[in-house]
């Protein structure tokens, strides 16, 4: 199969060989990868496959089933899926386990559909499994608009929730509240901390869905409100910083920071799961929707990832073989 391999920090289309599905795993036809922030990591070197994961690039895919290992249930040869990686989606094909399989959702572009496996399952997990996010509390979604904060706004708004925002500049803030955001903050040109404490008349927000990690604990502990949870997934702002407990006791707040590609299996297959029953119905009904920003076809990955640099990229860049 052709697929894209990293040679010297390179990325270059080549020839490997056909992945074989193992037991509780189908073969995918991939019809689009989603490109995300961590596989420029990865490229770099910074972020390393987990063992037992294909080497080559892609944490999510969109596709047909060609081909089924022993022990699988529930998927025939045929079905259009959406697909959850710990790796290898810059490809044609890729070996997923089943239960990381969701199907492509009525009204749904195949491709597009590549867009949302794992925005949609790391705001699920992270704001309904790990947050508890209620109807009615209030949630701060540092950049929406990326590709998953595009996502955290249209699933938090979906569900009764508060959203407030910061993206880079006046018309991606715009396009953030167009998603259902109450307020997008420019977090280039305004102090995110005294917005967000206008807005909510001083007590802060209830959770807050952060990507800068270390260089923002300080500011982000100080917008959290009584009880409020601060879920870090992303560390563009480093991964230390300086933490003020008595902040944090006085608001009887907590921090929690994750990863979803390093779960186990039976983790994932359970985040799927829920994701399909609670979070996939409200794609099918038209109420939440994949942000795709560009298609461009493998052999331009490169160009991919330096669109996903330039800081141009509005939601989702898309791979297509
Ligand atoms: N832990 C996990 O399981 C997990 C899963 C998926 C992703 N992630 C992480 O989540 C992050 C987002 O991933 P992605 O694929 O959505 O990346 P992305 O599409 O590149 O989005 C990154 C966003 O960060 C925003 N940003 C940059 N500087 C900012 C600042 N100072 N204040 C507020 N926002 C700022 C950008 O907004 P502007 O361009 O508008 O400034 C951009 O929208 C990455 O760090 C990624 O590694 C973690």
């Amino acid at each position: 199969m052709r697929a894209i391999d990293v040679v010297d920090g390179s990325l270059t289309l080549t020839d490997l060989p056909d992945p074989v599905p193992g037991p509780g795993e189908v073969l995918v036809r991939v019809a689009a990868a989603g490109v995300n922030r961590a596989d420029l990591l990865q490229r770099a070197g910074h972020y390393p496959p987990p063992p037992g994961a294909s080497p080559v690039i892609g944490l999510e895919c969109s596709g047909t089933v060609v081909a089924l290992g022993d022990d699988v249930e529930g998927w025939q040869v045929g079905d259009e899926v959406a697909a959850l990686l710990a790796g290898g989606g810059y490809a044609e094909l890729v070996a997923v386990p089943a239960g990381q399989l969701l199907p492509v959702p009525a009204g749904i572009d195949l491709v597009d559909a590549a867009a949302l496996p794992e925005a949609v399952c790391t705001v699920w997990s992270n704001l309904v499994h790990v947050a508890h996010l209620r109807p009615g509390q209030s949630l701060l979604v540092h950049g929406g608009s990326g590709g998953v904060g595009s996502m955290a706004i249209q699933l938090a708004a979906a569900a009764g929730v508060r959203v407030l925002t910061t993206a880079g500049g006046p018309e991606r803030c715009a396009r953030c509240e167009e998603l259902g955001a109450e307020a997008a903050i420019d977090h280039r040109a305004e102090d995110v901390v005294e917005r967000v404490r206008a807005l909510t008349e001083g007590r802060g927000v209830d959770v807050i869905l952060d990507v800068l990690g270390g260089g923002a604990l300080g500011r982000n502990v100080a917008m959290l409100a009584t009880g409020g949870r601060l879920v870090i997934i992303g560390t563009q702002q480093g991964r230390r910083g300086e933490l003020d407990v008595g902040a944090l006791l006085a608001r009887r707040a907590s921090v929690h920071a994750t990863t979803l590609r390093a779960r186990s299996l039976t983790e994932k297959a359970a985040i799927v799961a829920d994701v399909c029953e609670r979070a996939w119905p409200l794609i099918a009904d038209g109420t939440v929707g994949p942000v795709v920003h560009a298609r461009l076809p493998l052999d331009q990955a490169a160009q991919a990832h330096e669109l996903m640099d330039s800081g141009a990229v509005f939601g989702k860049v898309l791979l297509l073989p």
